[in-house]
């Protein structure tokens, strides 16, 4: 038996995840436990967690494996400001402080934290990590691989082909060309912060035209295979903390950059045809970039990760446009992934441990019992109601759905990675047209036009998606619908549709679905069959389980306080329901159970 931790902290996103025998057993983000948004820092939470649920100590582990080589990072750092100073002086005396202090150490860290001895630690290279992520979590015995991100070490995207247990880097492109900071620089531009507001910028394309693609292309060029080369005169994340772009870039745009301090961030036109203009270069750069994979490897599987596998828009379009014809995004196809990869990476490619099988849903994280939910509610005084019989709880559920109250759902496993999936997930009528603006406005107090999502039933998402890969009525072939377990697809709701399911149909008629397989969450698959029984539509709407700038919700407590503090009409922790007359604000703090055999006698925060 092998266990390999892998960890990724100390730029985003920090996380941790145990592999057993090439399994993922448990991987969490810590902003879960710490409740610190995109935490960066040592996920010792998440580690904690880890080997809980795996019911071991860190002496048990055989290695642990960092995602990234920190000495190669910082010599990035140290030569790109050399090159670009004097004007770098100022992110160079800050960032050198950071990294002299702590980041540099991160061996010695590690070691000293965890108190593992020296030989147990690895090193893998940053996109070697998402390269393992995206190929050994996939079902694929053999296929090509594709890595897009901001930039990791030097390397900002990968092209290779893993088989088996090894992948094999093929190609790069180095920083600062880089598909993933390009955008960010554009996220900028429009007003949003930069790693948080890329999604805002992909959600706000459909409402705008792709006007200024012919400006954008004056600051960069697109080889045909997707390469990228972008002229630094127009950006600035090279030598600067604050600013990705420079005054000619915006001289090229022709308006001055959306003030990001700006209250009102209601629809521009403008920086609309700014958003899907650059949505039209990032997937002209994807699709070439998978076209080529495939003329050159000859292989109709591919698999992919990096931050811009998140671009969900984007992946839809590589079934059909490239010749690939299977493909697999890790859930958590950004940093947070990272920890995966690390650990996958050390099982697989460099111990040579047989792989065992797909990473087939993203339910890796910690979950609470009946009995734990119970204490914690009898403990705070709240009044709930529970409904043992799950039938009967799923009746209720959809009954109150149908009678136009938004909900609370937390039970199971939490999800890896940035999309609720049903575990911990506000969920609404995806029929009622005004439920798009009352969430965004009362539940989850975000811009008005940010979309939602809707979870179908697998075996109905044909009936109202235009999915990648069907033809002619038929379902697309398993290889090519694993994005959508995962939300990673944005796709056409049916012409016949769109009035049918308007709170989760975008302006432009897509909807970023997520297919609920029985398997895999049979209760939430349950539930919304009841829902379809009950309305002849089996799809909701489905969002994260948190408030605009918070993570999502990790515990019982932080479920019910998220509830307590939006509009919400009813929270469901498991089989309890709990009406909004109970609606107040508890200590929030962690709690914990102590047990007597079975038996729990005591709850202490
Ligand atoms: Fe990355």
């Amino acid at each position: 038996m092998t266990y390999v931790l892998g960890l990724s902290f100390y730029y985003h996103d920090g996380s941790a995840a145990l592999v057993k025998d090439g399994v993922v057993v448990a991987a969490g983000e810590e902003e879960r436990f710490s409740r610190r948004k995109h935490d960066p820092g040592f996920p010792a939470k998440a580690i904690d967690f880890c080997l809980k649920t795996a019911g071991i100590t860190i002496d048990q582990v055989d290695y642990v494996v960092f995602y990234e080589k920190p000495f190669v990072k910082f010599e990035r750092l140290l030569l790109t400001a050399f090159s670009t100073f004097p004007k770098s002086a100022k992110v160079f005396r800050e960032s050198m402080l950071t990294w002299l202090q702590k980041k540099l150490w991160v061996r010695s860290m590690i070691i000293d934290t965890l108190k593992i001895p020296r030989k147990k630690l690895l090193f893998a290279d940053h996109h070697m990590s998402h390269a393992a992520a995206a190929f050994f979590c996939s079902p694929f015995e053999e296929a090509a691989i594709l890595t897009l991100d901001g930039a990791g070490e030097w390397t900002t995207a990968t092209m290779g082909v893993g088989r088996g247990t090894k992948i094999e880097i093929q190609k790069e492109m180095r920083f600062p060309h880089s598909v993933g900071l390009l955008y960010s620089a554009f996220t900028a531009y429009c007003g949003f912060e930069v790693n948080e507001g890329e999604y805002k910028l992909m959600g706000m394309a459909p409402y705008g035209e792709p006007k200024y693609v012919d400006r954008i292309m004056k600051m960069i060029r697109i080889n045909d295979d997707g390469s990228l080369w972008m002229d630094m005169r127009y950006f600035a994340y090279h030598w600067s903390a604050t600013h990705s772009f420079t005054e000619e870039f915006e001289r090229v745009m022709g308006k001055p950059a959306r003030d990001p301090a700006l209250e009102d961030k209601s629809l521009d036109p403008f920086y609309c045809d700014v958003a899907m203009s650059i949505q039209k270069v990032t997937e002209t750069i994807v699709l070439k970039m998978a076209s080529h994979l495939h003329k050159t490897t000859g292989l109709k599987q591919l698999c992919m990760a990096g931050g811009v596998a998140l671009n969900s828009v984007a992946n839809a379009k590589i079934i059909g446009q490239t010749g690939i014809e299977e493909l697999y995004v890790i859930p958590a196809a950004g940093d947070d992934g990272g920890s995966v990869g690390a650990a996958m990476w050390a099982c697989h490619h460099v111990l040579d441990i047989p792989r065992a099988g797909p990473l087939e849903h993203a339910y890796l994280g910690s979950e609470y019992s009946d009995a734990e939910i119970r204490a914690f509610l009898d403990g705070q005084g709240i009044t709930y109601t529970h409904i043992a019989n799950d039938e009967a709880f799923f009746d209720r559920v959809s009954d109150d759905l149908v009678a136009g109250k938004v909900a609370g759902w937390f039970r199971g496993r939490f999800e890896f990675g940035p999309r609720a999936l049903g575990s911990r997930s506000i969920i609404a009528d995806s029929r009622s047209t005004q439920m798009k603006e009352l969430v965004n406005a009362k539940i989850k107090f975000r811009e008005a036009f940010r979309p939602f999502a809707p979870s179908v039933l697998e075996e109905a998402a044909g009936d109202y998606f235009e999915l990648p890969g069907a033809v002619n009525g038929h379902p697309p072939s398993e290889g090519a619908s694993w994005p959508a377990r995962f939300m990673l697809y944005v796709v056409p709701v049916k012409q016949d549709k769109r009035d049918v399911i308007p709170a989760i149909t975008h302006v432009d008629g897509s909807g970023r679905l997520q297919t609920v397989i029985k398997k895999f969450n049979p209760d939430y698959h349950r539930m919304i069959q009841r829902f379809g029984e009950k309305t002849g539509v089996p799809v909701i709407l489905n969002t994260s389980f948190n408030l605009k700038g918070e993570p999502i919700v990790e515990t019982p407590a932080q479920a019910f306080n998220t509830f307590s503090r939006s509009e919400m009409d009813v929270l469901y922790l498991r089989n309890f329901v709990i009406e909004k007359s109970a609606k107040r604000i508890i200590d929030s703090t962690p709690f914990q159970l102590r047990h007597e055999g079975d038996r729990i006698v005591e709850m202490v925060s």
